[in-house]
């Protein structure tokens, strides 16, 4: 007899569709990320993220109260760093008094509930754009693991809830909840990018932090050799058994959160990875995903709002808990209004 099976039956009409639909998108499934600039009341536009700006903390802050009352409950943050504070070994990175140190504490200040997750990693304060420090033609790293203790535990004591390592350096995670338990810090939280791969996606972040890998004249007498690249920690993505291995190494190391990045071109591995871990996975929608669909509808050759949601449903309905993306707000904005 023909047909068998009807599957158009549960895809009438809406309301059948949304008794069915097996996965749902609310704002406080996004993270917000934000970049900080010095100064005060600077608003500066990422020329490769339309829509997206540096700001300096007054302002941000602002934002940070205005994205509370539209349902997002997390923001990850990151900092430019003037020159004259880079160096080498990073050290800018845990000033109890440095920008990131100070946009935690007004960000916990003015909106306690919103978690605040800083980056943990050394590119915004390295002379070279690596996320840690170089000897001999290498990223140490030991040496930097170290370095990420001091600043982790820098972040805890302005009042970060979670500390977002970035780094992709061995055994962080372990010497990182270590550190922040000595440190007294026994309830901060770790969000790993576990899985984090060596990506071209990540083109207009490093333009928003000016955080490329560099070689600079303005360093020492003794020439270094700087990798031209991250691809000596950051993963190739050709791999994804690398990808459970590194999310169940980090989650045995006490990480709570497990991170896969970028999204769109790496489902399959936050699939994976979900099935392999027993803590939420979140996935980074990055800066490049941001900008392909700013340019394409741009250009009128995509429906933006459709496009936004389509990914970010896709990205939910692949396993990610979370979803650090630079459309939570526009997102979260929809939602709210189509309820
Ligand atoms: C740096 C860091 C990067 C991103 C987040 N943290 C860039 C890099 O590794 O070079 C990328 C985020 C994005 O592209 O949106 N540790």
């Amino acid at each position: 007899m023909f047909p068998l099976h009807r599957g158009r039956r549960l895809r009438k009409n809406q309301s059948i569709r949304s008794l069915v639909s097996e996965t749902t998108l609310s704002p406080s499934d996004f993270m917000f990320p934000m970049f900080i600039a010095e100064g005060e009341n600077v608003n500066v536009e990422i020329p490769s993220m339309p829509g997206i700006f540096r700001r300096s903390i007054d302002l941000t802050v602002e934002e940070v109260k205005e994205l509370f009352t539209l349902g997002i409950r997390a923001v990850n943050i990151y900092v430019k760093v003037d020159e004259s504070l880079k160096d080498n070994t990073g050290k800018e990175a845990w000033n109890p008094n440095g920008l990131m140190q100070q946009a935690i504490k007004a960000i916990k200040n003015a909106c306690p509930e919103m978690i605040v997750m800083p980056d943990v990693a050394l590119d915004p304060y390295s002379i070279y754009g690596h996320d840690g420090i170089i000897k001999n033609g290498d990223i140490e790293n030991d040496s930097t693991v170290e370095a990420l203790v001091k600043m982790a535990v820098s972040h805890a004591e302005a009042g970060a809830d979670f500390v977002a390592p970035s780094d992709m350096m061995d055994g962080r995670v372990l010497r990182l909840r270590q550190g922040l338990d000595a440190a007294g810090f026994t309830n901060v939280g770790i969000m790993s990018y576990s899985a984090k791969y060596a990506s071209a996606f990540y083109g207009p972040f490093r333009d928003a932090l000016d955080s490329a890998p560099k070689e600079n004249e303005r360093v020492v007498a003794e020439p270094v050799e700087v990798p031209k690249d991250k691809k000596t920690y950051q993963m190739d993505y050709a791999n994804r058994i690398e990808a459970i291995k590194e999310a169940v190494w980090d989650a045995e190391e006490g990480a709570d959160m497990v991170m896969v990045k970028p999204g769109i071109a790496y489902l399959d591995i936050v699939r994976e990875v979900k099935n392999a871990v027993n803590i939420p996975v979140t996935v980074f929608h990055v800066s490049g995903e941001y900008a392909m669909i700013k340019a394409a509808a741009e250009k009128g050759w995509l429906d933006h709002d459709k496009i936004m949601m389509e990914q970010l449903m896709c990205i939910k309905r692949a396993g990610a808990s979370l979803i650090s993306t630079y459309f939570a707000k526009e997102a979260a904005i929809l939602l709210n209004s189509s309820k």
